[in-house]
This record gives C-alpha cells, sequence and structure tokens, in this order.
C-alpha cells in the first residue's frame, strides 16, 4: 500500500500518515491501549478531529493531492465529517481479493466473454468500486448517503474508471436488492460492507442485527449456483465474521431452508479473519471481520 501508515495508537486514538501529512483522529478500536510514539509526535499532528466539538482542527492545510493507491488506483485522502479520512485503508487486503477473484471468475467462465456483473452495497466513496471496475468488471454502486456516491462518482471520473462501467445510485441497500430480485436480475460477485447501524435515503432505519440476514438471502438469490463470490466485511461484534461465515455456508451448500444451491457444496471455499493495521512498532490495530466466499 502507499501512501498511508499508521504511526501509533492508544487512549481511544490512532495517529496517521496520510502520504506524509499527519493525523490524529478518534478510533474505538484503540480503547484499552497505550500510545507508545513520542507524545511529542501526537502534539505535532498537521491536523486532529475533535470528537466532542465534531470537528477537524486543521493546523497544516491539507494538502489536495494526498492519496492511497493501489494498483492503477487512486484514491483521495480528504477531512470528512465524523473524522473520517475519505477512504479506509484497511480495506486493502479486501481490494486485493477482489481484483484477483475477478480475474478468476473470469478465467473459469465458459459462456462468451462479457463483463462481470458486480454490486457494491453501503459502497461508500468506493475502493470496492474501483477495484472491480480497474478489472473491465461493471459495477452497480449502492449508497444511502447523495454526498457519498457525488464523491465516489468524483473519485471514479478522476481515476478514468466512471460512467462506462459504474452505475452509481442513490438507494437503500436492502430495498433495491429485494427490488432486483423481483426483476430475476443476475450478478457474479456481490460486495456488502454494511454500519451496525444507518439509513435508506428516505430514513427507513438499518439495523445489522435484524437486517442482515433477510439481506443475505436476497444477495444470494442474485449470484448464479456456479462460478460467483461475495465479499461481507463488518464492525460489530455481533453478528461476528463466524455467525456470517456459518450462515453463507449452510446456505450456499444447500443445508439452509431458503436457498438451493446444493450442487456447489464441494466447490464453496470460505474465508473469514479481522482486518487489521499494523503501526510503526509492528502492534496490531483491529479494524472489523471480513468473510470472503467464492464458489
Ligand atoms: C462502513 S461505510 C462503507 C465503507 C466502504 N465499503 C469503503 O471501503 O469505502 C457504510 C456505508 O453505508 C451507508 N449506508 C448506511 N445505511 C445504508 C442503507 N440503509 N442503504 C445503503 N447504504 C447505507 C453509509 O452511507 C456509508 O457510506
Amino acid at each position: 500500500m502507499s501512501g498511508y501508515q499508521l504511526i501509533d495508537f492508544g487512549d481511544g486514538r490512532k495517529l496517521e500518515s496520510l502520504a506524509g501529512y499527519v493525523v490524529d483522529r478518534p478510533s474505538p478500536a484503540a480503547e484499552g491501549f497505550l500510545p507508545t510514539a513520542n507524545r511529542r509526535m501526537w502534539l505535532d499532528a498537521d491536523a486532529r478531529y475533535d470528537s466532542d466539538q465534531r470537528i477537524w482542527e486543521i493546523r497544516k492545510p491539507w494538502p489536495e493531492s494526498i492519496s492511497l493507491e493501489f494498483g492503477r488506483v487512486r484514491l483521495p485522502f480528504r477531512a470528512t465529517p465524523f473524522g473520517h479520512i475519505g477512504c479506509f485503508p484497511e480495506q486493502l487486503p479486501n481490494w486485493r481479493w477482489l481484483g484477483e477473484t475477478i480475474a478468476k471468475l473470469t478465467d473459469e467462465r465458459l459462456s462468451a466473454p462479457r463483463p462481470l456483473e458486480c454490486l457494491n452495497l453501503f459502497a461508500h466513496t468506493g475502493g470496492s468500486t474501483l477495484a472491480l471496475a480497474a478489472r473491465d468488471a461493471a459495477v452497480t454502486h449502492v449508497d444511502a448517503a447523495k454526498p457519498s456516491v457525488t464523491a465516489a462518482r468524483q473519485i471514479a471520473a478522476e481515476n478514468r474508471l466512471g460512467e462506462a462501467k459504474v452505475r452509481y445510485l442513490v438507494e437503500d441497500a436492502a430495498s433495491y436488492v429485494a427490488r432486483e430480485v423481483r426483476r430475476v436480475r443476475k450478478y457474479d460477485l456481490i460486495v456488502l460492507d454494511p454500519p451496525g447501524y444507518g439509513h435508506g435515503p428516505s430514513g427507513k432505519t438499518w439495523r445489522i442485527s435484524r437486517d442482515l440476514w433477510p439481506l443475505l438471502d436476497d444477495c444470494l438469490r442474485l449470484l448464479p449456483t456456479f462460478g460467483a463470490a461475495m465479499l461481507v466485511t463488518g464492525h460489530s461484534e455481533t453478528p461476528d465474521q463466524n455467525e456470517v461465515a456459518d450462515y453463507l455456508r449452510q446456505r450456499i451448500t444447500g443445508a439452509g431452508q431458503t436457498i438451493e444451491l446444493a450442487t456447489m457444496a464441494n466447490r464453496l471455499r470460505i474465508a473469514t479473519g479481522r482486518s487489521e493495521l499494523i503501526d510503526l512498532a509492528g502492534r496490531r490495530l483491529d479494524a472489523g471481520y471480513f468473510v470472503r466466499a467464492i464458489w
């Protein structure tokens, strides 16, 4: 990964270098740890997010051009509300997996060549969208927040991966997928990065503990029985990666009642794990889970 380095973490905050520009911001995963870097480094940060006032304190102008680079994709670092930096560097191994999976599904495909159809739900500013589009996949990018979708569209255009390959939708993820099921649409790969709690554009609430399971059922209805993949990432304690993986395993192999994909029982590969960032002292900061399924 080029352009990003976790410097230190502790006391509920993390200190990061964004292409040399140093930011200090909240990180719930850093609660219960003590910082190890020199205190001066923290005090000299170029920008600091104040969680009480909910504002960025910009001490040195935020450079226009700093970005996270992977492959030929550049994701700009920006000071965004709630202490975010415009993208999620910890997703990089997942973006790499998406690229490799597109290559694998394309190689295995028996039918005539066509771009693989991908659906990115809760897509935010579109790191996964660009990882897929860079491999010539067609992507439907769905997020409930108009500013995120506008930013994603602009970033894709800057990467010359815009309109030709990506469809941008400001939609409630679950409602959109239910509509696609009714239209009998098919995709080859689905990515979802659901928050614990959220809202659709018209205020419909999303609660992961209640809404994830029917959404996964609908997603599986959109995927074929052979040559498909799914990536689920998340930050919740419940469900965790094992519950999500078990749920998918049961349904994809046909043991679940909802979907019959039994023919795939012996082909299914599911990998689960934790995403993490490593600081300059070599310590690992947890960044949520991933479940990668390919069948
Ligand atoms: C954790 S972020 C996703 C980060 C993204 N995968 C990335 O790597 O850049 C969660 C996203 O879900 C969106 N969201 C929340 N509730 C939603 C809903 N009901 N339907 C669609 N998107 C929703 C938010 O706007 C936010 O962009």
